[in-house]
């Protein structure tokens, strides 16, 4: 019966903190995905202008009435805040409200707890979770009727710690560190192994519901799980993929959001560093999202936070399925990293991006004789510093070089050095109507 009761799922009452100024769209729509995504029901959503934050409270006390009347008018028995609070406030406001309250980070966590599905997921799920509850933990739950199961910010492998007293917390905090570091070398190990196999690392990021999951299984015909929720993957997937020239070594990474706390972002240091050691990120972005450009941006920021920024990437415009005339192509602009256009649900483009991947990682290569003519001294010299040249021959007006270099290298050398003559090499590698 108290399972039951506990299992028809939370109705929660949404609060959208802002500064002034109309409520950002973008924003109440994700903290919605978020709450729907942790299993809740939505209430209601109430925006509360905060000029300054109440140290007891976050929001004032008209605000607060406000917020409680519209709990109890539509039934909500949590109130989700999307901000950060600190464990006075969000103790005053449960008091206040008779309710449990969960503020952002919290539900993330929870999301996080129910979608962790490796052993170091759960790990680091745990470990996040209770060192965002210590605090509250400590100062004791008991103003509230502590409830079973399925509820969220309670939720996951952190649960059971509730009860805890402070040093026993402790404890599990150094047992779990203790256990993840272990977890972590072996992962290392495992990944210089893979190193030393030599295949180029490519890496799939984006923010979360791009279709991540749905790319890795299409290139890899492996079953990740792909489902339309935040967060489908917490853990990262690493399979090997075929590319013309070479294999590669595939890896699905969790999906990214606006603001993940920083916290997060140091608990999934592992998981993201699966991005931070690639030779190659494959930017998922869902085309038809109306938000793409500033997803993009978003997306580029935690990877400068993860020191990722400078890496090679190619972005991947997917579900082109849901645009006008969406058709799959492969862009190489001048400037900014190769654009794909496809479809990973139907299948549709995917033979472009391998071919942009090989690309970009080299394997694929321009072989043949060129003639540098002298006052292109610069050209053979790079050609030399690139280790491209097998031959060479000094004539009257310049050399004939028999080169060998990858395509990329030749790309970069024919806009950048001068290098005109390597044009037809090109040209015989990659079809002109692709290029
Ligand atoms: P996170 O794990 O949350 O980061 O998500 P993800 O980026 O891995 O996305 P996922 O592959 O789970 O896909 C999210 C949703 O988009 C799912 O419902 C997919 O079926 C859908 N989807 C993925 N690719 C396409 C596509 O090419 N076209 C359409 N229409 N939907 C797609």
């Amino acid at each position: 019966m108290f399972f039951e009761r506990s299992r028809k799922g939370e109705h929660a009452l949404l609060i959208q903190p802002h500064a002034g100024g109309p409520v950002d769209e973008g924003l109440l729509e994700e903290f919605s995905e978020l709450a729907r995504s942790a299993g809740a029901s939505i209430a209601g959503v109430l925006s509360a202008r905060i000029d300054r934050p109440n140290a007891a409270t976050l929001i004032g006390s008209g605000k607060l009435e406000e917020v409680k009347a519209a709990a109890d008018a539509t039934g909500a028995d949590l109130i989700l805040v999307n901000h950060p609070l600190t464990p006075t406030q969000e103790r005053n406001l449960e008091r206040a409200l008779q309710r449990r309250v969960v503020d952002r980070t919290g539900l993330i966590l929870d999301i996080f707890a129910q979608r962790a599905q490796s052993h170091e997921g759960k790990l680091q799920v745990e470990l996040a979770q209770l060192r965002h509850m210590s605090t509250r933990l400590v100062r004791g739950w008991t103003h509230l009727e502590r409830q079973r199961g399925g509820s969220i910010g309670l939720r996951g492998p952190g649960e059971t710690q509730l009860e805890l007293d402070r040093r026993m917390l402790q404890q599990r905090l150094e047992s779990l560190q203790r256990r993840l570091d272990k977890v972590q070398v072996q992962r290392t190990q495992m990944r210089r192994a893979r190193m030393r196999s030599e295949m180029p690392r490519v890496a799939l990021v984006g923010y979360t519901n791009a279709g991540k999951s749905t790319l890795f299984n299409a290139m890899t015909g492996a079953e990740a799980y792909a489902a339309d929720q935040l967060f489908a993957t917490l853990d990262p997937t690493v399979r090997r993929i075929d590319l013309a020239g070479g294999g590669a070594v595939l890896a699905d990474t969790v999906g990214f959001v606006r603001d993940l706390p920083h916290a997060l972002v140091a608990a999934f240091r592992s998981t993201l560093s699966e991005a931070r050691d690639a030779d190659l990120l494959l930017h998922v972005v869902d085309a038809a999202d109306p938000l793409r450009d500033e997803r993009v941006a978003q997306v580029n920021e935690v990877l400068a936070e993860i020191g990722a920024a400078d890496l090679p990437q190619i972005l991947v415009f997917n579900k082109i399925d849901r645009i006008e005339g969406g058709a799959p192509r492969l862009d190489r602009p001048a400037e900014g990293p190769p654009r794909v256009w496809l479809s990973a649900r139907d299948g549709v483009g995917l033979g472009l991006l391998l071919e942009a991947i090989a690309e970009v990682l080299g394997l694929q290569r321009v072989q043949g004789r060129v003639h540098v003519p002298s006052r292109a001294g610069r050209l053979r010299a790079r050609l030399h510093e690139l280790g491209a040249v097998r031959a060479e021959q000094a004539g009257d007006d310049g050399w004939q070089i028999q080169v060998d270099l990858a395509l990329v290298d030749a790309q970069r050398l024919a806009v950048q050095a001068g290098g005109t003559a390597l044009q037809p090499l090109i040209d015989a590698v990659l079809p002109p109507d692709l290029g």
